[in-house]
């Protein structure tokens, strides 16, 4: 695979766009304390620049999860300390593209973490990979069925560090 010659969204309408999902999570939670849980690794950047944008109590949990090679489930390998029982959870992912992992997450952290609350802030969607419906409370942008990278996603730990969003597609 080689990265292709497009970009999908550029560094400018990132932050133009996560700086409007910051205003209506402000919005939408009008000073209540929040917590932030990332999932790592991909969400890292949308992470440091969503958070920088909500200005308010918040407050940050980190979740490094894998999605098996069955494609069916998925599975959590760390979790940061931070108690989450009665707190405003807001997960923070790179893409939901299947939504396995989503699903996973969320069901872990209703049944073991018992959160007030509990959101989903999505900077990417593909919509047409989706196998198990989730809610998307906040979303940045749809995606086509491409496998995207930039902005903390990566392809086999690559690219990661791409300030935009463009994919991958065969040499
Ligand atoms: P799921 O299929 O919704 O469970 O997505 C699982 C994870 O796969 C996401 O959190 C991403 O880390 C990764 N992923 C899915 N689609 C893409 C893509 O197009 N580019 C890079 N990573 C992806």
């Amino acid at each position: 695979m080689k990265l292709a010659q497009g970009i999908l969204f550029t560094e400018k309408q990132i932050q133009q766009r996560v700086e409007e999902m910051a205003r209506q999570v402000e919005k939408d939670y009008e000073g209540t304390p929040l917590v932030l849980c990332a999932i790592l690794k991909g969400a890292i950047p949308f992470l440091a620049d969503f958070m920088r944008k909500i200005r308010g109590d918040v407050r940050l949990a980190l979740i490094e999860m894998k999605s098996l090679v069955d494609g069916k489930h998925a599975s959590i390998l760390f979790t940061s300390s931070l108690d989450l029982s009665g707190q405003h959870v807001l997960i923070v992912e790179d893409i939901v593209d299947t939504g396995i992992t989503l699903d996973y997450l969320l069901k872990h952290l209703e049944a073991e973490r018992a959160p007030a609350s509990l959101k989903v802030a999505a900077f990417l969607d593909k919509p047409e990979a989706r196998k198990i419906d989730v809610p998307i409370h906040y979303r940045g942008f749809k995606v086509p069925d491409k496998f995207v990278v930039g902005y903390g996603l990566d392809w086999r730990e690559r690219y990661r560090n791409l300030p935009y969003i463009t994919w991958v597609e065969p040499e």
